[in-house]
């Protein structure tokens, strides 16, 4: 008798937005892996006993979405280096009693940059605008990637310094030194990328950068995704930012970074990228 197909999800509430299920079907298909992929919605005070069920009937990994990335990395037995920094999980993996919790958000990015998007992180000056989760999760595997810089501006300046003070403390001194943070006003020039990890998007807003902030810049990457450009990304275009990017390469590059730590075998992000912004901009 064949065995069951492993089984995995992605878990968040809400869920049914979520593009997960798609990526990662595109994923198994190509790598010819034994895997279903669903979604699950817990409640809001229920993502601990959501979890346990999905692992009491055999479920092998799970993706975490908003907004149980704290939960996640409480419910682990264990983390990775940079899910402990980022102070969040979005990757689980069970293996009887061990639960790894892993943090992908920054690598997927990172890997977008590097590999799809071409630029080279190695020595670049990051301006990461934002203080937030999202904005936390990507430090450290930025400096990994051999940033020289990164300025965390945030609309309350407080926040970043905070931020800043935090992740200085945990990181050796090399890679505190890289940090600077501030108001988005303080920091903002010299920049070679700018990457957008606040929420102001949600609102159709973009974060009140200076003009000057973006003069040579190569690259504007807004963290969120869609089928039209986000207002920082019209902002960026305006300015004549070269190249202007939304968070999609990022989504599917810590989605392959989950899919590798659960199956050990690394997909082909590109095709799986194209396919979705070509669903993306059909939706539209
Ligand atoms: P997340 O975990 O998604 O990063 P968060 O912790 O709520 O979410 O943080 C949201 C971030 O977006 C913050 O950096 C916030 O700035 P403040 O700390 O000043 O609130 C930022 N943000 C939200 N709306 C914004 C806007 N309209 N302009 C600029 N920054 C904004």
């Amino acid at each position: 008798m064949p065995s069951r197909p492993a089984r995995y999800a992605v878990i968040g509430n809400p869920i049914a937005h979520s593009r997960s299920p798609e990526i990662h079907a595109m994923f198994a298909a190509q790598t010819a892996q034994a895997m279903e992929y669903g979604r699950l919605l817990a409640p809001p005070d229920g993502f601990a006993a959501a979890v346990d069920a999905f692992r009491a009937q055999g479920g092998r990994g799970l993706n975490v979405t908003l907004p149980f990335k704290p939960e996640a990395f409480a419910y682990a037995t264990r983390r990775t280096p940079r899910a402990e920094i980022a102070g969040a999980v979005n990757t689980l993996a069970f293996d009887g009693d061990d639960v790894l919790g892993d943090n992908t958000d920054g690598p997927g990015l990172v890997a977008d940059v590097r590999d799809r998007i071409g630029l080279p992180l190695e020595g670049a000056r990051v301006l990461l605008l934002g203080a937030g989760g999202a904005a936390r999760g990507v430090v450290r595997p930025l400096l990994e990637a051999g940033v020289a810089r990164i300025a965390i501006a945030n609309r309350t300046a407080a926040r970043a310094v905070a931020l800043r003070d935090e992740l200085a403390a945990r990181l050796p001194p090399t890679d505190a030194a890289r940090l600077s943070a501030g108001g988005l006003e303080a920091l903002a020039a010299g920049s070679d990328a700018i990457v957008n990890a606040t929420a102001a998007g949600l609102s159709g807003e973009a974060p009140a950068l200076p003009a000057d902030a973006w003069r040579g810049a190569r690259l504007a990457l807004d963290m969120v995704y869609g089928a039209r450009p986000t207002a920082f990304m019209r902002a960026a275009r305006e300015a004549g930012v070269p190249r202007v990017e939304d968070g999609l390469g990022m989504l599917v590059g810590q989605a392959a970074e989950s899919f590798a730590l659960w199956r050990g075998v690394r997909p082909d992000v590109g095709p799986v990228y194209a396919a979705l912004r070509e669903r993306l901009a059909d939706a539209a």
